[in-house]
This record gives structure tokens, sequence and C-alpha cells, in this order.
């Protein structure tokens, strides 16, 4: 087994998942169940992620993009999405875990934006992990809408630090490692502005199959990089 150095875990983790249908296909089974077995591997990537002292991890689960597909499959991934925020909002809370979201939330279903509404307001306080849930979520469209307020603000400058604050992500910090599963080495409109200096890591385990071992993996990799950000 790996020994990961407890000084250089990563902060920030975020994970572009991808492969459930793929998954699923492999087995003769449908989509759906490839998506359902993909929500199992993001429960326990989080219950994991704490195990280790990571502090945050973002997962993108639906992406601006995602609304092309077949509306029996949105349905079915935004129904599962809806009752996993559901059924962990007592066990977050207790677990001292916040739940943040990134992406525009106007464009979803009533009921599943009152979930959202409803876990972050019961875990706002927690100081735990912060499970980061990227949902409708496009990194073209968050700088579009970013310069878009700061328009209406009237500012005619920006630096860094004021466009930042006008991301989804402005009380988040970047994240240190991105790891995309499935094979698929590109980032989708995935957090553009926001990994700039990020470690990418690309594996071929279909996302269902991502779990402690392989999450291990990928952080000893990040920990064996040298991370230099422009300096020698
Ligand atoms: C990722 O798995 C899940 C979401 C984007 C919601 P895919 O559904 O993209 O799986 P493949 O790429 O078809 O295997
Ligand atoms: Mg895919």
């Amino acid at each position: 087994m790996l020994e990961l150095n407890k000084e250089k875990m990563p902060n920030h983790v975020a994970f572009i998942i991808d492969g459930n249908g793929r998954w699923a296909k492999l087995r003769n089974k449908q989509r759906t169940e490839g998506h359902k077995a993909g929500v199992e591997a993001v429960k326990n990537i989080i219950d994991v992620a704490k195990e280790l002292g990571i502090k945050i991890c973002s997962f993108f689960v639906f992406s601006t993009e995602n609304w092309k597909r077949p509306k029996s499959e949105v349905d079915a991934i935004m129904k599962m999405l809806k009752d996993f925020l559901k059924s962990n909002k007592n066990k977050y809370e207790k677990e001292n875990i916040k739940l943040t979201t990134m992406g525009n939330l106007q464009q979803l279903d009533n009921d599943i934006v009152k979930e959202i509404l409803e876990i972050k307001e019961k875990t706002k306080n927690n100081k735990g992990l912060i499970v980061n849930i990227c949902i409708n979520y496009g990194g073209r469209s968050e700088i579009i809408n970013a310069v878009n307020n700061i328009i209406k603000d009237k500012l005619t400058e920006v630096d860094e630090n004021t466009f930042n604050n006008y991301l989804f992500s402005s009380q988040i910090p970047d994240p240190d490692l991105i790891i995309r599963t499935s094979g698929e080495y590109r980032l989708s409109n995935f957090m553009l502005w926001q990994c700039a200096y990020s470690e990418l890591y690309f594996t071929k385990i279909l996302w269902p199959d991502f779990g402690r071992d392989e999450l291990i993996d990928a952080i000893y990799d990040y920990q064996n990089r040298e991370r230099r950000f422009g300096k020698v």
C-alpha cells in the first residue's frame, strides 16, 4: 500500500466524474444504473476524503452541456442528485461537512433547488470537509456571468482578486488536484479560471470503480510532482 505524506495533502481535490455510462454498458445495464453506481462512488469518496484530511472536494456532476442528453437521462440524474442531497443532509450536518454548489441554479427544477438550499442552510456553519457540488456548471458561462455582474456593478477596472469575487468559487480556493476518470484527457469546460495551477491527473478507471485505493494512487502521484507556480 502506498504511504501518503500527511504534510503534503492537497487542500482541494476536484473530480471530473466520467464513465458512468460505459460502466453500465460493460455490464449490459441501463445508463441510469451507471449513474446510480456513480452516486455511490461520490458518497464513498466523501467519506475517504474526510478520513484522509482533504479540506475541499468538488464534484462535476452536471455540466451546462449535459442538458443535451435525452430528457429521461437528465431527469434520472436530477432525481438521483435530489435524493442524494435529501438523504444526506442530516448526516453531513452531524459530520461537520459543509455543502456548497457552483453553477446556475435558476434553470433547475424547484424541488432540487429546495433541497440544495436546505442542505446549504443546515451545513453552512460547519467547519469540516467542504463538499462542493458543481451542478449546471460551465466554466465559460461562469466567466461571462462574472463579467456581466461586473458591468452591472459599473466597475471600470478589475484585478484578479476582484474578478475572483464574482465567480461561483469566490469562497473556495483553487483546486490543487483535478482528477478525471474514464480515460478522457480534457477539462470539458470545468473550472477554467480556477485550474490555472492545478495538477491534472487522468485515469482510465471508470467513475463507479473509483474508490479509496484509486484516490490514494492519485494523491501519491500528486505528492511526487514538483509544483513551482512559475518559479524556478
Ligand atoms: C459521467 O458519466 C456522469 C455525468 C456527466 C452526469 P457519463 O454519463 O458521461 O458516462 P460515459 O461517458 O457515457 O461513459
Ligand atoms: Mg462522459
